[in-house]
């Protein structure tokens, strides 16, 4: 065992260009056209040849009967002897005595008859057409004393169509093998599973006939989502692989315990969890200019005293970089957030933060954010949690004001009224009411003023898109007439922006700093209230 398994030693790669993948699956070869399989077309069923009916064909898959007779099952062993002598033409079996005829012998006095007939080859798959199989009668201590041929061909969906055409005798019927019965597991068992009775409990259980001995069947599925990563395995495939019942993950770091990892087992599937996160059990955050992409290796190992890794995968996944991106794959990024609460709709979490550059891609980072005074400061807002669908973001007044304070009578206005302060000619709102993201841009000397520190307030609301106009409409002739009442509950800060050159004051620290700059409040608060007011 060992030694197989360390042959299979190999890698996987997984690669990805956007958000979900799913490999695509080696099974459905779809159909394939006929080749020689016989006198008849291998889709269809045809007429006798030579007759005028040789034109008439018709697909069996949509043209049977339904047999729904659970007597026909091989584990009924009522003494009665029914035959099949009228079964002549396309039939389906159904219901709790299986959807299938046996592969194998079945003793005699089973499913209602006394000589029970089985099929003497295996099932055809999706996509092989009709194909001609032995119907075998087992009796007197022969398993194949009677024999009639039967048609089988598989069908989407899947099930089994038989053309039978009687029987050679009586008491001969055709079985099913209750094994097959669809409605036994609650849901459809996958090729490598087989519906079985386990401890008194039907299931989806792997199929002990599987042979695989190529790692590249395995297929693992991807799922690149929001917050975390990903990786199944099917477990079946696995156990054909050699991996025994223990099997257990790491990823790149090495760390078994590591504490972000999570792996789980459902349906037959080996699941590993990682969140998508820089550094999380070793995930590695790469950068271009359009995508973040996090990369990791998934090791499987059968137990934990055999350290030799078996099975490695490498993965990734990409990440088109947007706001939010990019606030995710930065380490301390300046945000500031606001839960809200809309009626009857559930809460919401709005994200305010800013950005170094017009793509909004480039977070700032770290506890202060100091500009020059010729720089462009890009604020951008998200709707993170609640139904994007539904809302979109609406920035109704940001402001900066020289304290911490957002209810300081200095105000100055970048956006009043949903609308862009229009005596700055910097400000550029690039996006507002119509998305669940809201964006703008203005240069920082401006929205300044003379102070060495600002704080900005942002007051955002959700804007339900299907009952109002989101978008504001913005003239030049209704900007002054309104006056600003402000809701302190739905407002985001975010501060202090430092001017470069100025002295780095501490905020409320009443150092002689501090008092140097109030102090200095009053020469400087006229011009700020007059743009306040545009
Ligand atoms: C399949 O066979 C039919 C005729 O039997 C032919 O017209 C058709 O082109 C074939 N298709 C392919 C994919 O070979
Ligand atoms: C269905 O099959 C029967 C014979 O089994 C045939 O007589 C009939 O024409 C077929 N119907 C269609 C719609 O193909
Ligand atoms: C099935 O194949 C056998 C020989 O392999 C042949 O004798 C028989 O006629 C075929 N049955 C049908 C229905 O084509
Ligand atoms: C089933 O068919 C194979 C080949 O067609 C034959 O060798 C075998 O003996 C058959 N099985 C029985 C039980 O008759
Ligand atoms: C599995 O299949 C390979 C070839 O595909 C064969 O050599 C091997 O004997 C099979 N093993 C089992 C247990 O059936
Ligand atoms: C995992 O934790 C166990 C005990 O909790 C410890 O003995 C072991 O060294 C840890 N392994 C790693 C790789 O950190
Ligand atoms: C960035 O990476 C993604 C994913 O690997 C790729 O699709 C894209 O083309 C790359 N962009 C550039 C500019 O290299
Ligand atoms: C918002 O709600 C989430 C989830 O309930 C919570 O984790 C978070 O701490 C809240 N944030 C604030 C700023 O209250």
């Amino acid at each position: 065992m060992s030694q197989l398994l360390e042959r299979m030693t190999s890698v996987l790669w997984l690669a990805l260009a956007s958000y979900i993948l799913t490999l695509s699956s080696t099974e459905q070869q779809g159909y394939r056209n006929s080749t020689n399989t016989g006198s008849y077309e291998k889709d269809l069923d045809c007429g006798a040849p030579g007759t005028p009916e040789a034109q008439l064909c018709f697909d069996p898959c949509q043209n049977y009967t339904l047999l729904n007779e659970p007597f026909r099952s091989t584990e009924n062993t009522e003494d009665i002897q029914g035959c099949d002598s009228d079964k002549h033409g396309w039939y389906r079996f159904v219901g709790d005595g299986g959807v299938r005829m046996p592969e194998d012998c079945v003793p005699t006095f089973r499913c209602q008859t006394s000589a029970p007939l089985w099929l003497n080859g295996t099932h055809p798959g999706l996509g092989e057409g009709i194909v001609n199989r032995t119907a075998c009668a087992h009796w007197s201590g022969n398993c194949c004393l009677w024999k009639t041929e039967v048609l089988v061909k598989a069908c989407p969906g899947p099930y089994y169509v038989y053309r039978l055409e009687g029987t050679p005798q009586c008491s001969l019927r055709y079985c099913t093998d209750p094994a097959t019965a669809e409605d036994k597991c609650d849901r459809t068992c996958r090729p490598e599973e087989e519906c079985r009775l386990v401890s008194g409990t039907w299931g989806c259980f792997c199929r002990q006939d599987l042979n695989v001995s190529d790692v590249h069947s395995l297929q693992p599925q991807l799922d690149c989502g929001d917050t975390e990563i990903k990786v199944s395995l099917d477990k079946c495939l696995l156990g054909s692989l050699g991996f025994g019942d223990e099997v257990h993950a790491y990823l790149r770091d090495g760390n078994w315990n590591c504490s972000s990892l999570r792996q789980s087992e459902e349906e037959n599937w080996i699941s590993v969890t990682n969140p998508t996160q820089a550094g999380a059990c070793g995930n590695i955050l790469e950068r271009n200019q359009t995508h973040a992409i996090y990369i990791n290796t998934l090791s499987l190992v059968n137990d934990f005293i055999i350290r030799d890794t078996i099975l490695s995968i490498n993965f990734q996944c990409a990440y088109p970089l947007d706001m939010k991106v990019s606030l995710q794959m930065a380490l301390q990024p300046i945000v500031s957030s606001l839960n809200i609460t809309v009626d009857g709709e559930g809460e919401f979490t709005v994200r305010m933060a800013l950005f170094q550059d017009q793509d909004y891609t480039s977070p700032y980072e770290g506890t202060a954010v100091m500009l020059s005074v010729e720089s462009m400061l890009y604020v951008g807002t998200i709707l993170e949690r609640g139904d994007t669908s539904r809302f979109n973001l609406v920035l109704k007044n940001c402001y900066a004001t020289p304290t911490e304070d957002k209810t300081d009578p200095v105000k100055y206005f970048i956006i009043r009224n949903s609308c862009p302060n229009q005596r700055d000619s910097t400000i550029s709102v690039e996006e507002n009411g119509v998305s669940a993201e809201s964006r703008f841009s203005v240069q920082m000397f401006k929205f300044a003023g003379n102070y060495d520190l600002v704080f900005l307030h942002c007051e955002v609301s959700l804007c339900d898109f299907i009952k109002e106009e989101c978008q504001p409409s913005c003239s030049r002739s209704q900007l002054r007439s309104e006056g600003v009442a402000i809701d302190p509950a739905r407002v985001l800060d975010l501060g202090p922006i430092t001017r470069k050159g100025a002295q780095s004051l501490g905020v409320m620290s009443g150092t002689p700093n501090t008092a140097g700059f109030l102090v200095a409040w009053p020469l400087v608060l006229l011009p700020v209230l007059l743009a306040g007011l545009f």
